[in-house]
């Protein structure tokens, strides 16, 4: 039973979602939501509409900096992010992305650097790759740090992959996903990520382990689903469009539709309006008024006085 509120109290804090609820969602047979966020506001936003996980993803090497690819971003950048993106999320499990090169040298960086996600905030952190990682998860999760593994395209080894392409397509495939998955439930990873996965190969990965497994272009039969924000919202810059990917908003058009009318008002000089402007008393202003050098008169159009000059 929830606690009544009372009057100018304010209302209590929704439970924080925890590794002991995605159990149990998964348990239930409830599908997981896990959304990206990078930035205080889209995380409060995400956490209102009721979002279970929010991933600070070195994608925002692309979706917020600009970057090709993700191995450009720091620990400093993602940082900043997964500090303004706990500050938002109350409810919602934040997992901080471990960026390139934070956690492969050493079991050292992995623990220092999984650490630091956690002193700024967040719940829990993610790493790419399978056997090759597992004494790192290891490493992590014996320092009392949860960590969810990330398989099947990791944008961090791009190179050695080919490219974006779909992995898992074929039974040997999958069954090596599987193996390195196994490897890493057994490392104490408390979840696994698929990516880019064909859905068969993802729920057969997923039958055979305990811990929830969530997806981001690896089908429906999965513990949850990720995309990026960008992608759901419309507002990713760039020419990657994955096949997973549905759009719920054109953020683009309504961002530039805006930001378009707002420059053709200024200058028009219909903004800003009159309820824009700070009022004063009547005779405060006429007395200003009256020492104006130019008179009293608010240009209406400048945009018209402007062509006068030129003309
Ligand atoms: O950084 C990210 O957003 C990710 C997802 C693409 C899985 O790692």
């Amino acid at each position: 039973m929830t606690s009544p509120v009372r009057n100018g109290a304010s209302p209590p804090r929704p439970r924080k979602v925890t590794v002991a609820t995605l159990a149990a969602l998964k348990a239930r047979g409830e599908r997981a939501v896990f959304l990206t966020a990078y930035d205080y506001p889209t995380a409060v936003f995400a956490d209102r509409a009721g979002v279970d996980m929010l991933l600070v993803g070195d994608s925002g090497a692309m979706t917020m900096l600009g970057h090709s690819g993700t191995c450009a971003i720091t620990m400093t950048e993602m940082l900043v992010f997964a500090r303004a993106v706990c500050r938002g999320a109350q409810r919602a499990f934040v997992v901080g992305d471990l960026p390139f090169l934070s956690y492969q040298a050493s079991s050292e960086d992995a623990i220092r650097n999984a650490g630091a996600f956690i002193a700024a905030g967040c719940d829990a952190v993610k790493c790419e790759g399978g056997a090759r990682v597992a004494d790192r998860v290891r490493a992590m999760v014996d320092a009392g740090i949860a960590v969810m593994g990330h398989l099947g395209l990791t944008p961090q080894s791009l190179g050695q992959l080919g490219g974006y392409r779909v992995q898992g397509k074929s039974l040997d495939a999958a069954e090596r996903l599987l193996a390195d998955a196994r490897t890493l439930q057994e490392a104490g990873a408390f979840a696994i990520l698929l990516e880019a996965l064909p859905a068969e190969a993802a729920a057969y990965v997923r039958e055979h382990l305990e811990v929830p497994v969530y997806g981001i272009g690896a089908g429906p039969e999965v513990d949850g689903q990720l995309v990026i924000a960008h992608d759901l919202l419309g507002s990713f810059v760039g020419d990657i469009t994955p096949r997973f990917v549905r759009r719920y908003a054109e953020l683009d058009t309504v961002i530039g539709n805006a930001v378009a009318a707002y420059a053709a008002d200024v200058r028009s000089g219909r903004f800003p309006g009159p309820e824009h402007c700070y009022p004063i008393d009547e005779a405060d202003a006429a007395a200003i008024r009256a020492r104006r050098r130019i008179g009293s008169a608010v240009p209406r159009d400048r945009s018209e006085q402007a062509l006068e000059r030129v003309r």
